[in-house]
């Protein structure tokens, strides 16, 4: 038996960045890997109590071990702010990290093989060098949005963005022929926040591209099938994606999924058992989105107003601030509110006709993975170059118009689902794209052969750093350990 890798992956402390990563721990461990998934420790126990008494077993063979380490900030710390959240990340857990990794080599035998860090934590590839151990980037988001990072010196050298990363005016630009043109409206680091954290994560940005070219991997969640130009102006990317929890594995319908932050509400497949085939509104904005009052209010009208069964996923995490309220004249009686969907589960329901959507990356993959057709409602960031591609691109959706306050009004809701539903066209295209992106991870497919090649390499690697065949001991160290996951 060959040497089996220990792979410690570290994921951005967000939902958006810890799911695709989850979904590759499993990939990895199918094929034979060990997983060391560490987070912060307030992201730690969200996962933990998402999975309510599921998993959690405390036998060391256990092929996922989720292991916490501290951010460095008070227990009463207001994690919502990025900026000190990752100030503090920045100062804490780069010695935290080595620790726990020289920890595992001397009191339990464990060789780390590799980090796999998402792009943010890049940081973590300069530990990896320091012991000698290999390292990986991930990047989440489109492989257009990487491209629009690589350009940086050029939009600076145009006039596009300043040295701060934020743009001077207004601007149309084409990164290449081959990739739709952007407005300054797209470059997400200058759409997230004050302009204080905007330009702490454009000196991530920078930071992370530095470890671009001393490392051997950096891999995307995206395929040549969605991404051909963007992949092309960057073969650095080895794309892998889709990244899917349910395909090919059989997943029971009330298996909760590894990585979420909130409990998924199973509920709602009992209810689209129930509901006609093609005729429910899914409405789901993932993890961050918020909405102010007014706008909440035109959405649930709005939904109302189409006469159609709805799904809708609205967050009430305390910390979140949704701090909305129903309109007296919503009745909702078609529709069915739930806090937290196992949406790839929902969205490859037959009951589901269409995707209101923020457009997140992972959204989008997983609603275009499904023949979903689109109704785009970006919120930031990399949102509004997705809601381009799915609309002008892939041509599987459709925008709102803004009315002249600045609103999406419940009128344009309801005409908007009308034309959406009323377009084979779009329907047609969308199972189009299904088919093309099942291909790309089938076996054989371009995607599914890229992981192999890269599984390939982790298991040379490992074979050369002799990593323990498998562990059988694991201390905690102080950091919380909780074993999930089962082989395929
Ligand atoms: C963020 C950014 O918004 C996104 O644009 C970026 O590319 C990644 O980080 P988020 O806003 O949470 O992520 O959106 P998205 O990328 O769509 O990720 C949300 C994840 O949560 C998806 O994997 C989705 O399946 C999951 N989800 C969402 C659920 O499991 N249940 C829900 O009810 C809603």
């Amino acid at each position: 038996m060959g040497v089996v890798p220990t792979v410690l992956v570290l994921p951005c402390p967000a939902q958006g960045h810890v799911n695709p990563m989850m979904i590759l721990s499993q990939r990895l461990v199918e094929k034979g890997c060990n997983i060391i998934f560490v987070t912060p420790e307030f992201i730690h126990n969200k996962m933990v109590s998402s999975m309510g008494n599921q998993g959690g077993g405390d036998n060391g063979r256990s092929p996922i071990k989720l292991v916490s380490i501290p951010d460095g900030l008070g227990p009463d710390a207001d994690r919502n702010n990025v900026r000190e959240l990752f100030d503090s990340i920045l100062k804490n857990m780069p010695a935290m990290l080595e620790r726990l990794i020289e920890d595992l080599r001397l009191k339990d035998g464990v060789r780390v093989s590799c980090i796999v860090a998402d792009f943010v934590m890049a940081w973590a590839l300069e530990i990896a060098r320091k012991i000698g151990i290999r390292g990986v980037l991930f990047y989440p988001a489109s492989a257009a949005m990487f491209a629009l990072q690589c350009s940086i010196p050029k939009l600076i050298e145009d006039g596009i963005i300043d040295s701060n990363g934020l743009a001077t005016t207004q601007k149309r630009f084409q990164l290449s022929p081959s990739i739709l043109p952007m407005d300054t409206e797209f470059i997400w680091w200058a759409k997230i926040s004050d302009s204080k954290t905007e330009k702490m994560l454009f000196n991530i940005i920078l930071e992370s591209m530095k470890t671009l070219e001393s490392t051997e991997w950096c891999l995307c969640n995206s395929t040549p099938d969605l991404e051909p130009g963007a992949l092309s102006f960057v073969p650095k990317l080895l794309p892998i994606g889709p990244l899917l929890r349910t395909y090919g594995h059989d997943q029971g319908v009330s298996e909760r999924s590894l990585g979420q932050f909130w409990e998924e509400d199973f509920s709602c497949l009992n209810w689209l058992d129930q509901q006609p085939h093609g005729s429910v509104i899914y409405v789901a904005f993932g993890s961050t989105t918020l909405f102010d009052e007014k706008q909440f209010k035109e959405l649930a009208l709005g939904l109302e107003l189409t006469n159609r069964p709805f799904l809708w996923v609205l967050r009430k995490d305390s910390d979140c601030n949704n701090k909305v309220r129903f309109p007296n004249e919503f009745k909702g009686t078609r529709g069915k509110i739930i806090e937290w969907a196992p949406q790839e589960k929902v969205l490859s329901h037959p009951a589901i006709a269409c995707f209101i959507s923020h457009c997140g990356w992972n959204s989008t993959l997983e609603g275009l993975s499904n023949g979903m057709p689109f109704l785009c409602w970006p919120y930031y960031a990399d949102q509004f170059f997705d809601k381009i591609y799915i609309c002008d691109e892939w041509k599987v959706g459709l925008g709102f118009n803004l009315d002249e306050n600045g609103m999406i009004s419940r009128e344009e809701i309801k005409v908007k689902v009308d034309k959406l539903l009323g377009d084979e066209n779009i329907r047609f295209k969308a199972r189009e794209i299904k088919k093309k992106l099942m291909k790309d991870i089938d076996v054989g497919g371009r995607s599914s052969e890229n992981l192999n090649k890269f599984i390939n390499w982790l298991k040379e690697v490992a074979q050369h750093s002799k990593s323990v065949s498998v562990i059988t001991k694991f201390s905690t160290h102080g950091h919380r350990i909780h074993m999930v996951g089962k082989r395929g």
